[in-house]
């Protein structure tokens, strides 16, 4: 077969970013105490041993074709293979007993990681998309996905069951006064160049013409929020959609999934009734950091505030666009992603205050876009024109595209730098609380 050769520069920068896309996920599953891997911290998803099995499972299922290697576990392979999209009702019914035992799990990723690492030493190889550093960019951006979701999971799990990492005091300033900036009409470029590497759901880039409209300066705070509960936002159901507010009251969902009720508090300030469940311990309410909801409470806030949440191209206008001409490649400019822009890269456990990253303020002034949260769209998860499934992973997007997923942009404290690219486009379900997801309002 032919075989071209893989650029040294390259193949040594992207094997580097592979070795600490598996640090950072081997660090993850050692804040476990251990015998913690059997939990389900999300009733929706997958037990934390499924996790700990796909990643490698993915490596290996993508590269051994291209790499011309045989699998020597397809039963594990297989059983890693796929996680759950989470289904409203249908919870997963599993048992430890019907998974491998910790053994076998080490063993296998030892496996694979091994062969992989043989194979990929080697310089010349067949398949093209392993040549431009296409599949293990895929390869490494997955598991880079998948130390935040794991991220998510482990928010949820009981104290008791992971080790405390050092975190800072959290921030308790007040929220900052709202205000809103108008965005005048102009282009927004969504999308990815070709050449470039993207999912596939980045592709084609296309231009967007964005009428005139206003934008949320900050995030929606705790401290908003609370208002919306407080009027009756979660008992009034004009502000629901007839589906949300079904499934709203099926999950008996009172207020967002990351706010306590305080115990014993029935009286006093609004503020004084709740606290938050933050990553290593229950905290007093943070007012000042974007509130974490699904989309479908967040469109309930937007309705009962009179607004809407942005599309995902006037969420680009506003992030990218400036007051003249011209995009920028980041809210604030060109310079690379650092920790004075936004709370991502894994910098926090937690959020920060939506004010507390000036210096990551787009041309048109509004801030915290990247990090701290990813935020809502209104627009659903759909291809862009010219779209062309990955052949060699064909459900990565195609398997969304079902109205029932909304695009997210922008990143959360626990986003890998390289996903803070332009193009690149989040989703989840409507219906799906667990994320960090906050929102913004926008009127037109
Ligand atoms: C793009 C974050 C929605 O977690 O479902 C991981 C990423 N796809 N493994 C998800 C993903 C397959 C995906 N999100
Ligand atoms: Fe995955």
């Amino acid at each position: 077969m032919a075989t071209s050769r893989m650029a040294p520069e390259l193949a040594s920068h992207l094997l580097a970013r592979m070795e600490e896309a598996r640090r950072r996920t081997d660090a993850l599953f050692r804040i476990l105490v251990p015998g913690s891997l059997y939990e389900r911290p999300i009733p929706q998803r997958n037990r934390l041993i499924f996790y700990l099995g796909h990643l490698e499972a993915f490596d290996g299922n993508l590269l051994r074709p291209a790499l011309g290697l045989e699998s020597s576990e397809p039963d594990l392979d297989l059983l890693f293979a796929f996680g759950i999209d989470p289904a409203e009702d249908d919870l997963p019914r599993d048992t430890p007993a019907d998974w491998p035992t910790l053994e076998q799990a080490e063993k296998y990723n030892r496996g694979i990681r091994e062969t992989l690492d043989q194979a990929l030493g080697g310089s010349h190889f067949a398949s093209p998309d392993l040549v431009d550093g296409t599949l293990l960019h895929v390869a490494i951006e997955h598991r880079l996905m998948h130390a935040e979701t794991l991220a998510y999971l482990l928010h949820n799990l009981p104290l008791e069951r992971k080790i405390r990492q050092a975190t800072p005091a959290p921030d308790h300033r007040p929220a900052p006064q709202p205000r809103q900036v108008t965005i005048p009409r102009g282009m927004a470029t969504l999308g990815q160049a070709a050449g470039a590497f993207g999912w596939d759901n980045e592709f084609k880039a296309h231009q967007a013409e964005v009428p005139e409209f206003s934008i949320d300066v900050f995030p929606i705070t705790n401290a908003e929020y609370l208002k919306f509960v407080a009027a009756g936002g979660y008992v009034d159901s004009s502000y629901w959609t007839p589906d949300d507010w079904e499934w709203k009251s099926r999950a008996k969902l009172e207020h967002p999934h990351f706010w306590l009720r305080r115990p014993g508090v029935s009286h006093g300030s609004p503020e004084d009734r709740w606290e938050y469940r933050a990553m290593f311990g229950r905290i007093p309410l943070p007012l000042a950091w974007p509130v974490y909801v699904s989309h479908a409470e967040a469109c309930a806030f937007c309705r009962w505030a009179g607004k809407k949440l942005p599309s995902e191209a006037q969420w680009h206008r506003a992030a990218y666009g400036a007051p003249q001409e011209g995009e920028n490649r980041f809210p604030w400019g060109e310079a690379a992603p650092d920790r004075t822009r936004g709370n991502f890269h894994f910098e926090s456990w937690d959020a920060t205050p939506v004010d507390q990253h000036p210096a990551g303020a787009s041309a048109f002034d509004v801030f915290d876009l990247l990090g701290n949260a990813w935020e809502w769209t209104s627009t659903p998860f759909e291809p862009f024109p010219g779209f062309r499934a990955f052949s060699f992973y064909p459900g990565y997007s195609a398997n969304f595209f079902d109205g029932k997923h909304f695009v997210m942009k922008g990143g959360s404290p626990r986003t890998d730098r390289s996903m803070l690219r332009r193009s690149f486009r989040n989703w989840f379900r409507a219906h799906y609380s667990y994320v960090y997801a906050t929102f913004r309002c926008v009127e037109e």
